[in-house]
């Protein structure tokens, strides 16, 4: 998720310092490339790489950048690999214009076409570029600058933010369309970001920004207008009372609740990369021509990889081998080959078990492939191929929307390896807030019946068998409860015999496995135990289960994935139910290099 930050102030002043401290505050949101600008008069000084704020910004000396007025960007690729080029902000044809975006514009391609065909000069791949150009192209027609934002935002399509200033004026103009955008109010000087912790160190007098409102900022005031009229808008400034740490969490109790929440749109940002993606078609092709595919993983990504080669083997009729990081060296290690595929997935990219195979894997000649959240981590140098994740930082240790978008990539590759049409997936987000908005009062209801257990199961089959586990292991790490995830038919070869009155049995429904998961539930409830069954609105699984936690309308593959969103949800209430911190549960690290 890439960040952007603009300030306009009264006179030159040397802004480098302010801008970078801006930027370190973006930098949860993960990057791999920072740029900064600042306007004095006629003049745009630019400076941009790829690498690591205070890296770029001691190498570019953004410390002694002047002007009176300054926009800073970090930047996450989706339309063009991480490149100098490509760092954000970006001048217009002629130099005169300079901005920066946050978010997808998804007709980025059909945009620089049509730019370079009206003669404008097109430098990047990046869709920043193409928010410049697209105001450019009403300004070169004679159109003032609101109207010209106004006309280019018919243009523009996706989610997105940007900031955008000229020279030889006082202002900086912003937009916001689907992506977050706040405004500062300060003595003497406005600003404008994609997020409050870039603004609360210089000021707490904030506007929060609503889709399709224009704002003109000036070093002592700020204006904003309706993109569909160009009418003025009132609004009066807030005050922010909360710490920074409160204000990092959005609003939420918790980052883990954030993070769920952020599902959503992770999952639009990983889709958005994962189309037309160069690795994605160099990861296709070597798993395509594989002796033997094995996906590898620990945790919550050991699930994601089980998923993974249902979805692979469903989807796409190939088997896939998941497999348990440690497990891959003494069972697999000594019959891989040169002709055989690891795809080696870790949210942190440093997760010791995880580097270890790839290493074992690597000496023996396997081609090894990574799917890894963190830029730069160990996994990404050591892979010449590796997919990211899109999911900016995830802060709190039990891992959520980096799993919902390992799924989404597994389920991606599965499609494509497949010849299906993808465009299905792109319900997924929507899918996603459908599903937590109807879970949230659904768990609460049930979070009392199951507090008093310290012992449960959650049971899954095919699909929703690896969010069976998930659930289970959410449960555990942050309720302390004990719950053991399982396939479903396996419950009665043994575990049934924990059932007592009211013992909670969940069951991870699949649409086209009712009968089955029924028969499961009839097993508990027949013995007095609670059945909670969490699937599609199915009269059978009404009549049958004690619960039924309700998903919205969607393919088997689809529907597994929002499965794992109640669960989340359930994991993180009874943590909270039970007094606990469900971000820093006791004795865990989120990142594990040892042994
Ligand atoms: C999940 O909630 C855990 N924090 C843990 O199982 C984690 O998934 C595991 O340690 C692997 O981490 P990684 O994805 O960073 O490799």
């Amino acid at each position: 998720m890439c960040g952007i930050f603009g300030i306009v102030t009264e006179k030159d002043q040397p802004l480098g310092s302010i801008l970078i401290e801006a930027a370190r505050r973006l930098t949860y949101r993960g990057y791999d490339s920072v740029g900064a600008a600042t306007i004095s008069g006629s003049r745009i000084d630019l400076r941009k790489d790829v690498g690591k704020v205070d890296e770029v910004a001691e190498r570019y000396h953004f410390a002694e950048m002047t002007g009176s007025r300054g926009i800073t960007q970090l930047r996450w690729a989706t339309f063009g690999a991480p490149s100098q080029v490509n760092a954000q902000p970006h001048l217009d044809s002629d130099g005169d214009l300079v901005g920066a975006h946050n978010g997808n514009v998804v007709n980025n391609v059909e945009l620089r076409q049509q730019f370079m065909a009206e003669g404008m000069t097109v430098r990047s791949h990046n869709d920043g570029e193409s928010c410049v150009h697209a105001v450019e192209r009403y300004i070169d027609r004679g159109y003032d600058f609101i109207e010209a934002i106004r006309r280019a935002y018919q243009d523009l399509q996706g989610d997105y933010a940007y900031v955008i200033g000229q020279i030889n004026d006082d202002k900086l103009y912003a937009v916001k369309k689907g992506s977050g955008l706040v405004v500062g109010i300060g003595e003497g000087f406005t600003c404008v970001s994609s997020d409050l912790p870039s603004i609360l160190p210089l000021t707490r007098k904030i506007l929060r920004i609503q889709d399709g409102e224009i704002i003109t900022l000036w070093a002592d005031r700020v204006e904003l207008r309706s993109v569909t009229d160009g009418r003025l808008i009132e609004r009066e400034p807030e005050r922010v009372t909360e710490t920074m740490e409160a204000v990092q969490k959005g609003g939420y109790a918790h980052f883990m609740l954030k993070e769920i929440h952020e599902q959503p749109q992770v999952a639009r940002e990983v889709l958005h990369r994962l189309a037309g993606s160069a690795e994605v078609d160099q990861a296709l092709a070597a798993i395509r021509n594989a002796r033997q595919v094995y996906f590898i993983g620990c945790g919550t990504s050991y699930h994601a990889c089980l998923a993974g080669s249902v979805y692979f083997a469903q989807l796409a009729g190939k088997a896939v081998i998941p497999v348990l990081a440690p497990q891959f060296i003494p069972q697999y290690l000594p019959a891989v080959n040169r002709q055989d595929v690891g795809i080696f997935v870790s949210q942190s990219g440093e997760t010791k078990d995880v580097l270890n195979a790839l290493q074992a894997a690597q000496a023996q000649g396997m081609t090894c492939l990574g799917l890894a959240n963190v830029i730069g981590s160990t996994l990404t140098k050591a892979t010449a191929c590796w997919l990211p994740l899109c999911c900016g930082y995830e802060i709190s240790v039990p891992a959520t929307k980096t799993f919902t978008n390992q799924v989404v990539t597994f389920l991606y590759l599965a499609y494509r390896l497949a010849g299906k049409d993808d465009r299905p997936l792109e319900d997924i987000p929507a899918l996603m807030e459908q599903t937590l908005s109807a879970a949230e009062s659904q768990i609460q209801a049930i979070v009392p019946a199951i507090n008093p257990w310290n012992d449960m199961y959650c049971l899954g089959y095919g699909a929703t068998y690896p969010m069976a586990l998930e659930g289970a292991l959410k449960l555990k790490e942050i309720t302390y409860a004990h719950c053991e995830g399982m396939l479903s038919t396996e419950f009665k070869h043994g575990p049934l015999s924990a059932v007592t009155d009211n013992y909670p049995v969940i069951f991870v429904a699949g649409p086209q496995d009712v009968p089955l998961i029924v028969s499961g539930i009839n097993e508990v409830t027949c013995r007095g135990g609670r059945a909670i069954a969490i699937g599609q609105e199915d009269s059978r699984l009404r009549a049958n289960a004690s619960d039924l936690i309700t998903l919205p309308a969607a393919s088997p593959e689809i529907s597994s994935l929002l499965s794992v969103l109640p669960l989340q949800l359930l994991a993180y209430h009874l943590s909270v139910e039970r007094g606990y911190d469900p971000d820093f549960p006791r004795n865990l690290s989120k990142t594990l290099t040892v042994d």
